[in-house]
């Protein structure tokens, strides 16, 4: 039993990888759509094909969440609509590099920062008041094991995450007392375009990541964020870790020969 059927979704970073698959999940739940990432044309065709499958209203915008205007822009002309999202699902993200701190890259670094944590907050912040003022809503932040554990050259992506889990528990306590639910979806290695995104398109080095192992992959995670958003109303899944069986934690890897 779908409990969101007819309710709206907004997915940030649904041209790709976990929030692609998010999109369709939910979807298959019975959820509306409004897909929001950089690379529209990869949106209108994940629509076409949510559209060919489900008896769902998809829209789609070209919004990079760094841009504070964009974002503010773009969730006044859904609200102004009469399209308040239900569950807004906070995806976008990325990793860029794998250096230590000593050897980083500042524009890596300022990539990280503006679009996993000013990124995140600033769709956040466009949202939430509508969803407070309507007096329902659920805000889903994609995490990950990275904002629990710190692993090698990961310094400032784990710091990102680390943000993201201090914003995920701010933003739930300071919405106690209203029923808007905030949860956070914490995964481990999953094989979607992150590695090659972090490599800038290097394909054997990001194949290396996944080698030996069986990873989550992105339908994994939609999987967990369905279970999340389908919980009834007054059940808060708080925060949902979701690690490979091969992996233990950013440390315990099993890999085959
Ligand atoms: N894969 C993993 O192992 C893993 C593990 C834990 C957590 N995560 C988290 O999961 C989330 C999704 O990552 P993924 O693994 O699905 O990677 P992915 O396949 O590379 O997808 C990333 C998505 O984010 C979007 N995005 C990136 N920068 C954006 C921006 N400035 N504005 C709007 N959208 C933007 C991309 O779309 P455009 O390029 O079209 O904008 C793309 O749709 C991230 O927050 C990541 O940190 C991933």
């Amino acid at each position: 039993m779908s409990r969101i059927r007819g309710r709206l979704a907004l997915v940030t970073g649904a041209s790709a990888g976990i929030g692609r698959a998010c999109a369709l999940r939910l979807a298959e739940d019975g959820a509306d759509l409004v897909l929001w990432a950089r690379r529209e044309d990869r949106l209108g065709e994940l629509a076409d094909d949510i559209r060919a499958r489900s008896n769902v209203e998809v829209s789609v915008a070209a919004v990079d969440v760094r841009d504070r205007a964009a974002v503010f822009a773009e969730a006044e002309r859904s609200i102004a609509a009469g399209r308040v999202p239900d569950m807004l699902i906070n995806n976008a993200g990325l990793g860029a590099g794998l250096a230590p701190v000593h050897e980083g890259s500042l524009d890596d670094w300022d990539r990280m920062i503006d679009t996993n944590v000013k990124g995140l907050l600033f769709v956040t912040r466009a949202i939430l008041p509508a969803m407070v003022e309507r007096g329902s809503g659920h805000v889903v932040n994609i995490g990950s094991i990275a904002g629990e554990q710190v692993y090698p050259s990961g310094n400032v992506y784990c710091a990102s995450k680390f943000a993201v889990r201090a914003i995920t528990e701010g933003t739930s306590i300071d919405l106690l007392g209203t029923p808007i639910r905030v949860s956070a979806v914490n995964p481990g290695l999953a094989e979607t375009e992150f590695s090659l995104v972090r490599f800038e398109g290097d394909t054997e080095r990001a194949d290396r990541v996944y080698e030996g192992l069986e990873p989550l992959t992105a339908g994994d995670v939609a999987e967990a964020v369905s279970f999340v958003v389908n919980a009834p109303p007054h059940v808060n899944v708080s925060a949902l870790q979701l690690l490979a069986t091969d992996q233990r934690s950013v440390h315990h890897i099993h890999r085959e020969d």
